[in-house]
């Protein structure tokens, strides 16, 4: 069904020759002058060469930006100069003073979120409710294990899933990062870089296992996630930093699944309805990004460094230019 979505098709022209017809509408460009851009691990594996996507070159990286609209296309309608916005992917990059956007990638900022809380919505937030609800059919009154809570994406899903009836358990790995998470949304944390943190995580759900694991390193987890699951549990594969061996009996005796996420993958009407449950979630007073450190554009190489080797999150990094 996506595929044959997303594969262009060819259309007839007046001359009665084929022509391939767009994959999208035609974009609505606008211009937007960045205050902050959100770093996401992924626009390291992009920039180090070694990813599966490459990007045409020039290359300038940042999908997650939040300013003020400097100007719009002549078709577009919904915005306009001087609207504060946030975007979940831009054409020209935005670790820049200015980037430009799809406007169907462009969304209003509350007037209750600055602009780094506005960086820090894109690829987190919808990548947590894809994980949750469009991939994981989460539900009111199971459980979740944000395994890495402390991060962009992990305290957008403590927040998401305690807003939406879920009990909480999320892990960091430094204390303050457990407090952060547990001023989140969660229930209970736990400490991933203590040796005994899997047999506290088993005590605290008990024979019962847990519902739903939002997976942040899979490389490392995914055959000790197996083991916490509840009958028909999943894991979802968000991250992953290499391969790791797992025993496919774990999944046989509860009939349990690892679903991978891929937030690239989502369709329009995907997005729609992910960004209108997220702005509700802003307006609500629910949804609230927490930025952790920040940096000025210049020290971009230094933010890359450190999101990969942190010595422990406490939320989402983001660019000021
Ligand atoms: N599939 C997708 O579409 C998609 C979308 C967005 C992100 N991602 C991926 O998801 C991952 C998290 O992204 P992010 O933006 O939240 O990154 P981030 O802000 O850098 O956070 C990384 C998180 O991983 C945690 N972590 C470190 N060691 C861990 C361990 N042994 N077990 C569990 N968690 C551990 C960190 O905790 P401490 O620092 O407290 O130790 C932190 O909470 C990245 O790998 C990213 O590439 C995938």
């Amino acid at each position: 069904m996506r595929g044959r979505r997303r594969r262009a098709r060819s259309v007839r022209t007046p001359r009665g020759r084929c022509a391939p017809r767009p994959r999208f509408p035609p974009e609505q460009p606008v211009l937007i002058q960045v205050h902050a851009c959100g770093v996401n691990p992924v626009e390291t594996y992009i920039r180090s060469g070694n990813y599966a996507r490459k990007p045409a070159l020039p290359y300038t990286p940042g999908s997650d930006v939040a300013g003020v609209i400097e100007c719009v296309g002549e078709h577009v309608t919904a915005f306009k100069k001087g609207d504060r916005v946030f975007t979940t992917g831009t054409i020209s990059g935005g670790y820049a003073d200015y980037a430009v956007a799809a406007a169907n990638r462009v969304f209003p900022l509350s007037d209750k979120l600055d602009f780094r809380q506005g960086a820090a919505i894109g690829i987190p937030y919808f990548t947590a409710y894809r994980a949750l609800f469009q991939k994981g059919r989460a539900k009111a009154g199971e459980s979740v294990l944000v395994h890495g809570a402390s991060g962009g994406v992990g305290i957008a899903t403590c927040q998401i899933a305690r807003a939406c009836g879920l009990k909480v358990l999320g892990t960091a790995g430094t204390e303050e990062g457990m407090n952060i998470v547990l001023r989140n949304g969660a229930h209970q944390a736990f400490n991933h870089r203590e040796a005994n943190y899997i047999d506290k995580v088993k005590e605290h759900t008990g024979m019962e296992g847990v519902d739903i694991i939002i997976e942040m390193l899979s490389n490392v987890n995914l055959a000790t996630d197996l083991q916490l699951l509840s009958y028909g549990g999943r894991v979802m594969v968000v991250g992953s930093r290499g391969p790791i061996e797992i025993n496919p009996r774990d999944t046989m005796s509860k009939e349990s699944s690892i679903i991978g996420v891929s937030l690239f993958l989502e369709t329009e009407e995907e997005r729609h309805e992910c960004a209108t449950a997220l702005l509700d979630g802003i307006e609500a007073g629910w949804l609230k990004p927490i930025v952790g450190s920040e940096y000025p554009l210049e020290k971009v190489v230094k933010a890359h460094e450190d999101i990969i080797h942190s010595s422990g999150a406490r939320g989402k990094m983001v660019l000021v230019p």
